[in-house]
């Protein structure tokens, strides 16, 4: 099929996309929120090609748009009279509100449920084409399912050309997030999805509402979704998308901290701090955020990256559409850089003794993040399972036990691969030794100290207030080897070999711990305590 597009300022282009519309065909429509994949909403036929159009899995329900409260009454089972009080303060505008349907809606536009959701856009041309069509319009964002919504014209062109028999473009939409969607069936009203009418605003006029736990988290295995739409994968780049918590700096320390392949998904002015980064908003404006927030998500595929990490937005008023539309977008991937207690890293060569040290810490109250261990959980998280034997082959597990000698072997033969086996690893174990600090600091912990070998090298370095180093000679180092492990010189040679001088760590640390002789090191991490020197 052959798209037509028409700009909807010229003359006839309204009507001529009415006409479509009568005669069942689809037209993507500008409306202030994003741009809607309309069809008769009268007609069952035109409204089931809109889900296979975008590839819309068939539960989902539709909203119905009209352009007046008189179109109201037909389509639902009795009015509300709160919608009234609600049209007064909000409509034509972003809200949508959910009341039981009546026998004129088709049941391809509630997916089988006996509500209906409805909204009176603002929009000049949706307002238009709805009264020049003179039905009410289902329709749906215009993205492809799954993908972030179209604020744009040209959004809906790269997901549905071909598809649909019209594109009537207006421009930029000016709010930028779909509608808050409210539930008056249930008793508090439910906020089903939060949108350009705050929660706030919406108490000002039907007292106290209850929001849906949805809006903030995944729903729980088995849990049946409220609004079908929340359990779907949404707004998602083809980039693995993780969101981040905290300052500005943190942001930026973190983000260094990753090998090259990552957009920063900051706000405005921050971007040329990053070698590749997309800007959206204003970091102390939810609105030019949420104008903005799809338009980036689709910017980041264009970058080539694949993983974006999103500097996390204020929840607050119209904030709260935007983080949940990142939250839907990362799969609620979420990365809390704000710890409540100092975060320091421990690093330095085999047989350094670094395990001594953090004991000695502990002894103050710090808590050791321990890599390794953590490493052995991260090779039981299934995703990590499949991308190990991906890569490595699947014969390096058996009866489900990863063979890890094997592992390191076959990962070890070159740089190239110990980069892959980094990049299936270190993710699942930053994330695990994240979550491990913010527990630290909240069963009392004084500060965190991760143990890492390869600490420098991952991302783990960019959460660290500061880095120490342990330092011992070779000889001593080669000794602690063969007794701690129980091998030759010549393997515990090789082991040293295979890893970097000690200048390299001594010169990316804040700190150095001498630990040769008895005793020595206790004398220095008193010291360390007594100075404040972390
Ligand atoms: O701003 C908007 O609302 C845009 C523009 C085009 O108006 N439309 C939009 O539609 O975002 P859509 O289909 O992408 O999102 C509608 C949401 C979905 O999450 C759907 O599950 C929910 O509303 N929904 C629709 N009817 C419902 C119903 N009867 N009960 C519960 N949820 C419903
Ligand atoms: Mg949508």
């Amino acid at each position: 099929m052959k798209t037509r597009y028409l700009n909807a300022e010229d003359p006839g282009a309204v009507n001529e996309a009415a006409e479509i519309l009568r005669n069942g065909g689809l037209v993507a429509v500008p409306t202030e929120t994003v741009y809607g994949l309309a069809a008769n909403a009268l007609d069952g036929k035109a409204v089931s090609r809109i889900f296979e159009a975008k590839g819309r899995p068939q539960d989902n329900p539709l909203i119905v748009h009209v352009s007046s409260l008189e179109e109201i009454p037909p389509l639902v089972r009795k009015v509300d009279p709160r919608v009234y009080d609600l049209a007064e303060a909000f409509w034509p505008g972003p809200l949508t509100v959910i009341m039981k349907k009546s026998e004129l809606i088709p049941d391809e536009v509630c997916a089988g449920l006996d509500t209906v959701a409805i909204r009176m856009p603002s929009h000049p041309v949706a307002r238009a084409v709805i009264k020049a069509s003179g039905v009410p319009l289902a329709a749906p964002s215009a993205n492809a399912s799954g993908k972030p919504s179209p604020t744009r014209a040209s959004h809906v062109r790269d997901d549905l050309d071909g598809k649909i028999e019209c594109i009537l473009d207006a421009g930029e939409c000016s709010i930028g997030v779909e509608s808050t969607v409210i539930t008056l069936v249930t008793d508090p009203p439910n906020l089903l999805r939060p949108g350009g009418v705050t929660p706030e605003e919406l108490e000002t006029v039907l007292g106290k509402i209850n929001i849906s736990h949805a809006v903030y988290e995944s729903l729980g295995e088995g849990e049946k979704a409220q609004s079908p739409g929340m359990k779907y994968k949404h707004y998602a780049p083809a980039a693995k998308v993780t969101l981040i918590k905290g300052s500005f700096d943190k942001y930026e320390k973190y983000l260094k901290a990753h090998k090259t392949g990552i957009c920063a998904v900051c706000f405005e002015g921050e971007g040329k701090h990053f070698p590749v980064s997309v800007e959206y908003g204003r970091a102390d404006d939810s609105l030019t955020q949420a104008r903005s927030i799809f338009d980036a998500l689709r910017k980041v595929d264009e970058t080539g990256c694949d993983e974006a990490f999103v500097r996390c937005p204020c929840a607050d008023g119209v904030g709260l559409a935007v983080y949940n539309r990142l939250l839907r977008s990362s799969a609620f991937r979420v990365t809390d850089l704000d710890f409540s207690i100092p975060v320091y890293g421990i690093t330095g060569q085999t047989g350094a003794g670094k395990s001594t040290v953090c004991s000695l810490f502990e002894k103050a109250g710090f808590h050791t993040v321990d890599t390794d261990l953590i490493a052995r959980e991260a090779v039981r998280n299934p995703e990590v399972i499949e991308n190990l034997k991906k890569a490595f082959g699947s014969d390096i597990f058996s009866d489900g036990e990863l063979n890890r000698r094997e592992l390191a072997r076959r990962a070890f033969e070159s740089e190239e691969k110990t980069n892959l086996l980094n990049s299936i690893t270190h993710p699942v174990i930053t994330e695990l030794a994240i979550k491990e600090i913010h527990e630290a600091g909240k069963n009392g912990a004084k500060a965190a100290l991760i143990d890492a070998p390869v600490l420098l090298e991952s991302p783990l370095a960019g959460v660290c207030d500061k880095i120490i180093c342990v330092t011992a000679d070779r000889d001593t180092r080669l000794q602690r080897i063969m007794q701690r492990d129980g091998i030759g010189i010549e393997d515990a040679e090789l082991r040293i070999k295979a890893q970097r001088g000690e200048e390299y760590y001594t010169s990316h640390s804040d700190i150095e711990i001498r630990n040769v002789k008895p005793g020595e090191a206790v004398l220095q991490v008193e010291n360390i305590l007594k100075e404040k020197l972390l």
